[in-house]
């Protein structure tokens, strides 16, 4: 079916208290995997495309391979812009048929960080497509990461209230405890900042930084308001695994296929477990939708 928009899938999940996985693709190999478990978990979804990928696979040629993807599967895709730099990027992605926008303006003071994303969330609602922002930081690993630091970066309960009412986002990305690029997931989210942040606040609240939280906190902030979060080293760090195994066990192969397909294979088990517990299992039904995704399974067999 064709790209759907993150706006009432968001709300669906808020009203129902789930998460819906948002995984970074940063090939066509990942966009598959995670289509493909999607379709067999009946679960919504959403496909980001970070700023490496669009450096990587340009921004025409990952939303050509997301949308056909999309197009084969039976559940509700959304083709989201993962930390959108400047409003000049959120515009090509909206014109190359982005379902879901996202201004990272943290790196702003509070003011200008208002000011630019109320400008794109203008620019984007008269198209109807949705936006995300971030207010506080979530760190990236590298950075000075003490626990003091990670505290003073986090969203402040009150200057969330303005910043919804000011920008008129549709999502907000709360920083919350988590690290972007944490291998071991360790991190445990500030529940009582979320609860608060939650109690303030009507929009769907995200995550980033997901790989490196303990499950558990992850299940705690869903069930308080988290409605989107965001997957990416997890599954990059097994796709390079699988593939190196692969590599190292048939260093004469030649048909990089086969050495590709063990890679799809770990994206498609690290996405399998993270929608396991996030809740969004049989959320992503649609009467009458069917599925193409079949044929390309064949495909994969020939
Ligand atoms: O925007 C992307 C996410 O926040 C991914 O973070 O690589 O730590 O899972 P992660
Ligand atoms: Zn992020």
């Amino acid at each position: 079916m064709p790209l759907v928009s993150s706006k009432e899938w968001l709300i669906k999940a808020q009203k129902e208290k789930f998460g819906i996985g948002a995984f970074n693709a940063d090939n066509m190999e990942f966009v598959e995997a995670i289509i493909e478990v999607a379709e067999e978990e009946k679960a919504p979804v959403i496909i980001q495309v970070s700023q490496g990928a669009i450096k990587y696979a340009g921004l025409e040629m990952a939303t050509a391979i997301v949308k056909a993807a999309a197009e084969l599967a039976s559940v509700p895709v959304v083709l989201h812009l993962d930390h959108g730099t400047d409003y000049l990027q959120n515009v090509r992605c909206l014109r190359a048929g982005f379902s879901s926008l996202m201004f990272d303006g943290s790196a702003l003071n509070f003011e200008d960080n208002v000011k630019m994303t109320a400008k794109i969330t203008e620019m984007s609602h008269a198209c109807n497509i949705p936006v995300e922002a971030e207010l506080g930081k979530v760190l990236q690993i590298g950075d000075n990461n003490s626990a003091e630091t990670i505290e003073k970066a986090m969203t402040q309960p009150d200057e969330a209230v303005r910043f919804v009412e000011l920008t008129k986002i549709d999502s907000l990305a709360v920083a919350i405890g988590s690290v972007h690029a944490m291998k071991d997931r360790t991190a445990k989210l500030d529940i009582a900042r979320l609860k608060k942040i939650q109690s303030l606040i009507s929009i769907p609240l995200v995550l980033h930084g997901s790989s490196g939280v303990d499950p558990e906190s992850i299940k705690e902030g869903i069930a308080n308001g988290l409605c989107k979060i965001n997957v990416a080293t997890q599954l990059s760090v097994s796709f390079v695994k699988a593939i190196g195994e692969m590599y190292n066990k048939n260093p004469a192969e030649k048909d990089m296929r086969k050495i590709l397909l063990p890679g799809k294979n770990a994206v498609k088990d690290r996405v399998r477990e993270y929608m396991g517990y996030f809740g969004c299992k049989g959320k992503g039904i649609i009467a009458g939708a069917k599925s193409g995704i079949v044929a390309s399974e064949i495909k994969h067999h020939e």
